[in-house]
């Protein structure tokens, strides 16, 4: 989604920011574009559709220079991709402003603005934050007034970086809803909405809250809060590593994650995982008595980490006693749910920033909730700072769109909150064992799971000309049939809808032909036999299946059937070894058709509005 960087130093900053966007780029986009204001005064502008090499091009071919600058990836919400709707939008040629997020009043704010004379170039609702703001320079507020001013009039979501030709020693910024990090560096400072855009200029980062206001100059920063009170904001060393964006030799980010998970997720366990459990509080300070009152769990994500909260319902009420319903984000934020006594609210995700899963956390504050813990992959994120506990998932940097490695290294965490909190609930000494034996075995085992590429690769042949297909699961591999389909659609474009396979009579079957191909996840497990009788329901009726299944369950591959034998694990672990082979044939079917595996069209990484 969108992403925004800023700088403002002694030196051209042109470079600073086409690296920042580079870096952004993950997080899905359409547009790009740049505004620099230089010593004399000039503020010039260059923005492309397409990608940030077009813009970069742009800016080589017709050399631009500024000591500030910003600069904007968008990725359309209001106004279609047009160079006039990209960022940055300006005002009189005086004020340019990068922006993400939604003004939601935006119509009315033009109007207004209209009115007022202003004319407008874009369809897009952040040309009127540049108007709102010069309109109040224009009634005698200086820059940062103006700013104050103006945010006071927007509803909605805004991370906003503003600078003023007439006023060259400063930008201000505003975040209330869109995440803002300003990056320390030596006689110069830099803003972006995600401080990977500025690991190659700094390391010290400093997060605005909710309604802050900050100026910006070479040499200091002020952070004003919602009341227009000076306040001090924490600044924080980062340890992301400076090359977490490189590929490493492999084709495609999305392939260099699938690949390191038996890494991340040794990463995850360790320090956390002793021989006979797991170590105390590692879910955060005083976790341990918070967790012993918690007789409810509700889970709150979206998209791929709402399969992983799906897949933690499965354990935490077989294994740890403790009831679990799960709801996507922007459901549960907009209705009146019921919140069980003793009830903790558990938010997932990848980024921290999904708009709809921050909304729901701050709303389930109002609630009555016990206590609030987050999983998630980055840290110093809004959810992390939100909540009163907080999970790491230690996966490092996932870049490509399409989640692999923090899909992993969640369900991981959740069986350990599933350990702690069935040490409080009744958990059985055998299943506390059989999580724990799993736990340790799951790096190797998935180091041995990947070695199913090369038959994964010829299947894929089969599946880059058809238009859809069926995924089926039961119990707790059923969102991870849902988590398979998904990783298709998003990469492959093939269309791919997971039920459970108890599900098929009742719909589905009248799908079945030889152009949807079926593909079954089939452990080892008490459910085996009830899942063989629904694959000869689909035998029966012609279809061609793929079955990703245990040796010891005993599929032989036919004509009409292609059986793939994962490793043998303990079933605590099988949902997370299953979802490996899933993510592949996704990723050699998106190969064979071409498609951009990494930033799949219309999608983002990083859904920062709602
Ligand atoms: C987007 C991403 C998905 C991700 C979802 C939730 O749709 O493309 O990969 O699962 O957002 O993101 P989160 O960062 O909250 O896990």
């Amino acid at each position: 989604m969108c992403g925004i960087v800023g700088a403002i130093a002694e030196r051209n900053v042109v470079e600073i920011l086409l690296e920042g966007l580079k870096r952004l780029e993950y997080r899905g986009y359409d547009s790009a574009g740049v505004a620099l204001l230089d010593g004399e005064g000039n503020l010039t502008r260059t923005r492309r559709t397409g990608k940030v090499k077009e813009l970069a091009d742009a800016l080589h071919t017709h050399p631009s220079k500024g000591n500030i600058g910003i600069a904007h990836t968008r990725w359309a919400t209001h106004g279609g991709v047009t160079e006039a709707n990209a960022h940055p939008h300006f005002s009189s040629d005086r004020i340019a402003v990068v922006h993400n997020g939604i003004i939601e009043n935006y119509q009315r704010l033009r109007s207004e603005l209209a009115a007022k004379g202003y004319g407008f170039d874009s369809d897009t609702d952040t040309e009127s934050i540049a108007h709102q703001v010069h309109y109040e320079l224009d009634q005698g507020a200086d820059l940062l007034q103006a700013v104050h001013n103006a945010v006071k009039k927007f509803e909605g979501a805004y991370g906003t970086v503003i600078i003023d030709k007439n006023d060259p020693e400063r930008m201000i910024v505003a975040r209330s809803g869109s995440p803002l990090v300003i990056g320390f560096g030596i006689g110069e400072n830099f803003i972006a909405s995600d401080q990977m855009a500025l690991l190659p200029v700094t390391r010290r980062f400093m997060y605005l809250e909710e309604g802050d206001v900050a100026e910006v100059t070479r040499t200091n920063v002020t952070v004003y809060d919602q009341d227009g009170q000076i306040v001090q904001r924490d600044i924080v060393e980062s340890d992301i590593e400076h090359d977490a964006g490189d590929k490493a030799g492999y084709r495609h980010y999305m392939l260099k994650e699938i690949h390191e998970q038996p890494t991340v997720v040794r990463n995850c366990l360790q320090g956390r995982l002793g021989e006979h459990g797991i170590s105390p509080n590692i879910f955060g300070q005083d976790a341990d008595s918070i967790l012993d009152n918690i007789k409810h769990v509700q889970i709150v994500a979206c998209g791929t980490s709402y399969h992983s909260g799906m897949t933690a319902k499965y354990w935490l009420e077989q294994y740890a006693n403790v009831s679990c319903n799960v709801e996507i984000a922007s459901e549960f934020r907009y209705r009146k749910s019921f919140v069980h006594p003793n009830s903790l609210l558990v938010t997932i995700s990848q980024s921290g920033e999904t708009a709809d899963t921050l909304a729901a956390l701050r709303l389930a504050k109002s609630l009555g909730y016990s206590s609030s813990l987050t999983i998630c992959n980055v840290p110093g994120s809004s959810l992390v700072r939100e909540s009163d506990l907080a999970f790491m998932t230690l996966a490092g940097a996932e870049i490509g769109v399409a989640s692999t490695k923090a899909f992993t290294t969640q369900l991981t965490g959740f069986l350990m909150l599933t350990l702690a909190l069935g040490k409080h609930n009744g958990m059985s000494e055998t299943d506390h064992k059989a999580i724990v034996d799993g736990l340790h075995s799951l790096p190797s085992k998935l180091e041995e799971t990947l070695s199913l590429t090369q038959g994964i690769k010829d299947l894929a042949e089969e599946f880059a000309d058809k238009h859809h297909s069926l995924f089926l699961g039961r119990g707790d591999q059923y969102p991870i049939a849902m988590e398979g389909a998904l990783k298709l659609k998003e990469i492959s474009y093939i269309h791919a809808e997971a039920y459970a396979s108890g599900e098929l009579k009742h719909g589905p079957l009248a799908l079945i032909d030889d152009e949807m191909p079926v593909i079954v996840v089939a452990p080892n497990n008490e459910l085996l036999e009830k899942l063989k009788s629904n694959v000869e329901e689909v035998r029966a009726r012609g279809g061609i299946m793929y079955v990703f299944a245990d040796k010891e369950a005993h599929f032989q591959s036919d004509n009409t059937m292609r059986v793939i034998n994962v490793p043998h694990c303990s079933a605590a672990i099988a949902p997370i070894i299953y979802t490996l082979p899933l993510q592949l044939l996704s990723y050699y079917v998106a190969i064979i058709k071409g498609t951009d595996v990494d930033q799949p069209r219309n999608l983002a990484k990083s859904v920062t509005v709602e």
